[in-house]
């Protein structure tokens, strides 16, 4: 399967354009156009009163090749012929399509061309034009130049070689995502290179042995060499980027640069900051190279299988790359690709930055429902059996794999414990609160769960303050509905700051946020769909923010009991749960209508003369008061 293209088939009359195009279109099993057929009756009557086109003639038919080329990239390739020899004429083909389109040149001496005008009947130039088509042929710098000398079928040989030989996609880094989304594309049918280092001791043979490991891998080009990667791709190169996202990123992009082209695509899949992907975007732009940031979640079974994917930057760019990313995405309930465009810049990386805080936080409140489950008395394989009855009320992808995790056995004993408890990260959940701090959104959960994070890894500090605190969690007493509703009440609130956050971002950044649309893309391969994401698409086509939704009010409402029971015994029995404490305050605290900020306001003004508003005056005036 590739992206559309168009093959222009030009060179001066005479060349012999039709009769390549002919086989070539036969060979290639793709539809044919000759621009003398679309020529308006004035300019044939002036050719064949022997008066040469100007450019104001050819105006008008040029632009009607464009908008045919145009029709066909719609839904197939296409060869159109055309003499196009100016470059101002290439121009007009090109327009809009420049990317889908290849330039073959069909060169020759005057004198090879008049012999063969010469033996034409019925043309309508006579051979005495050809000078004049001489001296105005600019000769074209990105086409593939064919001498006429050689016999019509290693013309057209030569042309179908150049145009199939070259792979449609790249895939830079066969880490365990870049495998696993380069066999997803040779499983959809797209002809692909893919390219590893080499790196003695360490890496060695990666791409090659990976080829050789998997059947849809068959006509796969790998490389180890950039250059000889790099031009084993077709123009515009699409490169997809799977390397560790940081410093490495920069690098790998610096290696590349000296051997792309104008209107390459570089996409980089890996977890990205978004703000280093605004800055990726202009440099290269600099050096007219496209970037798109991608984010792509899933793990290593959804980059397989389907993954969810959320691009961001130019919408023209993306579109080249959309047929790609849409087909190897996930397919959520109505069949459609679990793939959207998130919009400008660092959208998409934004975005995935942010489900990746959202995945923290429903990660962190699965910890905690282990922890109140534990401490009812219950083993993991009892927890595993509560949590599988929560599916017909609470499914997702990680309630199905905690319940995986708990039952999985070590000898004896279940495996969960004997893992240390202290959870690594790679800074996405970072990301995520720096971001939401810097925007001014109280996504407080994911604050919270990441710093859950941060405080497991004080292991020998909890150690030694374990001994001298002397707190010792009891046994809990819980009704398990309550806990369901705990949960459920504390994942709602998560889900608002998530998608809160995302809505603040394309306030600030003037991305065009399609937040239902985002949901949408989170139902199926990423690793926080569920059916609660399910619920949220609808809810988000009319309210940004899920807490204005009546439905959502109403299930708030009658989770409330349950949460303030569960937090209130889970503090009593000092137990920790942050993130489900955290979830009832917020709401206390977002639902209060007058809140204590009126103090603060005051210690502003007291030290510091920060001034404050009066509820008393409507004028919105700052005013400041001398407290001593
Ligand atoms: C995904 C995951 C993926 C990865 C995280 C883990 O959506 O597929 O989020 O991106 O597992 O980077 O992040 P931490 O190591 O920070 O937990």
């Amino acid at each position: 399967m590739n992206l559309n293209n168009v093959i222009f088939i030009m060179g001066v009359s005479g060349c012999g354009k039709s009769t390549i195009a002919q086989l070539l279109s036969k060979k290639l099993d793709i539809p044919f156009f000759d621009g003398d057929d679309f020529h308006p009756q004035s300019n044939i009557d002036k050719m064949s009163s022997g008066v040469p086109l100007n450019d104001d003639d050819r105006h008008g038919w040029l632009v009607t090749l464009n908008e045919l080329a145009k029709r066909q990239l719609e839904d197939s390739n296409c060869i159109i012929v055309c003499s196009a020899l100016k470059k101002s004429y290439r121009e007009i083909l090109n327009r809009g399509i420049q990317n889908q389109v290849k330039w073959i040149h069909l060169a020759g001496s005057f004198d090879q061309i008049l012999g063969r005008l010469n033996k034409r009947e019925n043309h309508f130039m006579s051979s005495n034009l050809l000078q004049s088509q001489f001296d105005t042929l600019e000769a074209p710098e990105n086409a593939f130049v064919v001498n006429i000398g050689l016999n019509p079928e290693d013309i057209v040989e030569k042309i179908a070689n150049k145009i199939k030989m070259k792979s449609e996609f790249g895939l830079f880094g066969l880490g365990v995502m870049g495998k696993s989304l380069s066999r997803n594309l040779a499983q959809k049918g797209f002809k692909i290179s893919v390219f590893n280092r080499e790196e003695k001791g360490t890496e060695e043979d990666v791409a090659i042995n990976f080829k050789k490991a998997y059947k849809e891998l068959e006509t796969t080009q790998a490389y180890s060499d950039i250059e000889a990667f790099v031009n084993s791709l077709q123009t515009p190169r699409r490169i997809m980027l799977m390397v560790n996202a940081g410093k490495i990123t920069d690098l790998v992009i610096k290696d590349l640069i000296p051997f792309l082209s104008d209107g390459d695509i570089l996409i980089d899949g890996g977890n990205s900051n978004y703000l280093k992907t605004k800055d990726r975007y202009d440099y290269l732009k600099s050096k007219q190279i496209n970037f798109i940031g991608v984010g792509v979640s899933g793990g290593e079974q959804g980059a397989l299988i389907g993954p969810s994917i959320m691009p961001g930057g130019n919408k023209e760019t993306y579109n080249l790359i959309k047929p790609y990313l849409e087909s190897i995405a996930a397919k959520d309930a109505n069949n459609l690709p679990c793939c959207t465009y998130i919009g400008e810049e660092g959208s998409g990386h934004f975005v995935k930055m942010v489900h990746n805080g959202i995945e923290y936080v429903e990660m962190q409140l699965l910890a905690e429902v282990y922890t109140i489950l534990k401490a009812m008395g219950n083993n993991p394989d009892e927890i595993a059996n509560i949590l599988e009855s929560w599916k017909a009320e609470a499914d997702s992808y990680l309630l199905g794999i905690t319940i995986d995790i708990l039952r999985k056995k070590d000898g004896d004993d279940w495996l969960v414990n004997k893992i240390v408890d202290k959870a690594g990260n790679k800074g996405t959940g970072n990301w995520t609160t720096i971001a939401t701090a810097q925007l001014g959104a109280p996504s407080t959960l994911i604050a919270s769960a990441l710093f859950a994070r941060y405080t497991s890894f004080y292991k020998e500090e909890r150690l030694w303050a374990s001994k001298n605190f002397n707190i010792n969690p009891s046994s809990l007493h819980l009704d398990l509905q309550d806990v369901l509703n705990a949960y459920q009440f504390a994942r709602i609130i998560n889900h608002y700051q998530g998608i809160k956050l995302i809505s603040e971002a394309g306030r600030t950044y003037n991305w065009e946020l399609n937040l239902s649309e985002i949901a949408r893309i989170w139902t199926n391969g990423c690793i926080i769909k569920s059916d609660f994401m399910v619920e949220l698409i609808p809810i988000l086509k009319t309210d940004d923010n899920i807490l204005k939704h009546a439905t959502i009010i109403n299930k708030l409402k009658a989770l409330k009991p349950s949460i303030n029971k569960v937090v209130s015994q889970c503090i009593l029995n000092e137990l920790t749960a942050s993130c489900l404490s955290e979830s009832v305050n917020f709401l206390n605290a977002y639902t209060i209508s007058n809140s204590s900020a009126n103090i603060i306001q005051a210690q502003r003004d007291y030290f510091g003369a920060h001034t404050y508003q009066r509820i008393d005056d409507d004028t919105g005036k700052f005013h400041h008061t001398n407290w001593n």
